[in-house]
């Protein structure tokens, strides 16, 4: 097919279309060639005729995909343009039930409401209606009229039914009632084609978008920082090698070590556990940048809250403090909640009424005390609460809880690392609202951060949320060379590997900080959603990686 439309032979208007291949125009198909193109650029074609066969006339139609999206269909009022009126519309999805050989629920994933596609009796055969099963992709043409049943104002009248894709009903694995989240995830691939997982995943995605709206619109740049690097950033050695090396007669030293320069890379690489070395780089050049990528810890945490593959935002600010920091976070969190709510009520109110469901299965002093949607609002209309790690151990070890001895790990004394279950306390107990921890012990925290004067902490931040726990980590950073060099000898950080990392802090040093929001705990966090593997796509935990 070489044939251009470069002119519309209803209306000649040339212009319009000079780049469009085939063209549908006034309901007829034109396939024109190109014959010649004139000095002054105007092209001759002509039209081929007679027009190809059916079906593939049929292919040339989909390709043109004049399709509604259901979720627009639905926003409009029986009475305005589209409805009433003769007009046909197209719309094109998957099945999620069909009654009395009349009445199709379509779901095109553009919202959980379904339209109703309503067949008029005796207009097709059995053999064609047999074939119009739970999860069949088709598409369907007609008239948007109102509805007279019951939970929607439109459905359409099919004057046209085509089954674009059979589903043998038997075999198909999700049948249209409640599946349990755990069988769910067996089938991930097909998850999305229910409620909870279309509201869960549109609900990410406008959270995603509402982070780079944020950053953007604050005029950072966004940095794609490397996905494969020699280095560990966060210095917990919890990384995914990178080789090409052989598993058997693996290149040796003399002294018997794995001899990496006979690697890929010259060196031993993993992935990243964190952009956030790469970002200081970019941020002591643009001010403020931010990261937004996958990040890998081979972890062995089989918890609801630890995937060995997710996704970091790491914003790093040049001329920033510590306080700055927990402003710019506090922000930042609250800006991308009101986003989703604003934005997708109708998937947040689902939600919310999904998890209320769940925990009516609860004990009752299981149960939130808030529902989801009012969790939301009250973290939006409240400062985070900001304390000391010192001020939190004393509250921890002065509790109750933990005097009656219900902590697993009993608060031994400053010093200590918080597990889960006092940062859970401190913002579901005793706060009860997000909390900012600063200023922790400088044995329990990365190399990187801050020295305070104290000569015994440094200059970090957590965010603790309700139901999650630590939903940020940052800190300022320790920008003199001296002092950053001294804690990497201290802590066995390579420096001399690091050279390019401390050349940051050689030419024009500056206080800069940033911090990491882990984005599948902020997702959970807001679509209330208490297992982490139902917040990605295709969750990769230990023992687990299929898909
Ligand atoms: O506290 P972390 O380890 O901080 C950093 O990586 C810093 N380099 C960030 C920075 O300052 N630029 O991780 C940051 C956040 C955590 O608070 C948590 O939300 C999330 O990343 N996170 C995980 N999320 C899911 N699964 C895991 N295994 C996670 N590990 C960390
Ligand atoms: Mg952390």
């Amino acid at each position: 097919m070489k044939g251009y439309l470069s002119a519309c032979f209803h209306c000649n208007n040339t212009a319009k279309f000079a780049k469009t291949k085939i063209f549908e125009l006034h309901g007829l198909l034109d396939l024109v060639e190109i014959i010649a193109v004139n000095s002054n650029k105007s092209i001759v074609t002509r039209r081929i005729l007679p027009l190809p066969p059916n079906n593939y006339q049929d292919k040339i139609q989909q390709m043109f995909n004049k399709r509604v999206k259901i979720k627009e269909l639905l926003a409009q009022e029986p009475n305005n343009q589209a409805t009433g009126s003769s007009e046909e519309v197209t719309v094109m999805g998957w099945v999620r039930t069909f009654r009395n050989n009349q009445f199709i629920a379509l779901n095109d994933g553009s919202t959980n409401n379904n339209l109703q596609v309503v067949i008029e009796l005796g207009k097709f055969d059995d053999e064609f209606l047999k074939r119009i099963t739970t999860s069949a992709a088709l598409k369907a043409t007609g008239i948007i009229i109102p509805s007279m049943g019951k939970g929607q104002k439109l459905e359409l009248k099919a004057t046209d039914i085509e089954i674009l894709g059979d589903s043998d009903a038997e075999k198909y694995p999700l049948q249209p009632k409640r599946h349990s989240l755990e069988f769910l995830r067996e089938i991930a691939h097909l998850r999305f084609r229910t409620n909870t997982f279309g509201s869960v995943f549109r609900v990410r995605h406008a959270l995603a978008y509402a982070v780079h709206k944020f950053y953007n619109d604050k005029g950072f740049v966004y940095m794609h920082t490397p996905v494969i690097t020699g280095s560990d950033a966060e210095g917990a050695g919890e990384l995914f090698k990178v080789t090409t090396l052989p598993f058997d007669n693996t290149p040796r030293n003399d002294d018997g070590s794995i001899n990496f320069k006979e690697d890929f890379f010259g060196r031993a690489t993993n992935l990243t556990v964190s952009g956030q070395l790469e970002g200081e780089s970019g941020a002591t050049a643009f001010g403020d940048i931010y990261t937004f990528g996958p990040t890998f810890r081979a972890e062995n945490s089989n918890t609801a809250r630890h995937l060995a593959e997710f996704w970091m935002i790491e914003p790093e600010m040049a001329f920033y403090d510590l306080e700055d920091n927990m402003n710019l976070a506090e922000e930042f969190i609250k800006y991308i909640i009101k986003y989703a709510m604003d934005n997708n009520r109708e998937d947040m109110d689902f939600l919310a009424q999904r998890l209320a469901e769940e925990e009516k299965q609860l004990p009752q002093d299981k149960r939130s005390e808030l529902g989801l949607i009012e969790k939301l609002e009250f973290v939006l209309n409240n400062n985070f609460e900001r304390l000391t790690y010192t001020e939190a151990i004393d509250i921890l070890r002065e509790s109750n809880h933990n005097k009656k001895k219900k902590f697993q790990y009993p608060i031994t004394g400053w010093g200590m690392d918080l597990q889960s279950e006092h940062e859970r306390y401190l913002v579901e107990k005793h706060f009860k609202k997000p909390v900012i921890l600063s200023n922790y012990p400088k044995e329990i925290k990365a190399f990187y951060m801050r020295q305070n004067d104290d000569g015994k902490t440094v200059a970090a931040m957590d965010i603790l949320a309700p139901g999650i726990g630590e939903i940020v980590g940052g800190s300022q950073r320790e920008e003199r060379l001296d002092k950053l060099e001294q804690r990497m000898k201290e802590m066995n950080v390579p420096v001399e590997e690091m050279w390019w990392y401390l050349d940051t802090r050689r030419y024009g040093t500056v206080p800069h900080a940033g911090f990491g929001l882990g984005f599948e705990r902020m997702v959970q966090f807001v679509t209330g959603m208490t297992n982490i593997r139902d917040v990605i796509a295709f969750p990769r935990t230990p023992k687990s990686a299929e898909f």
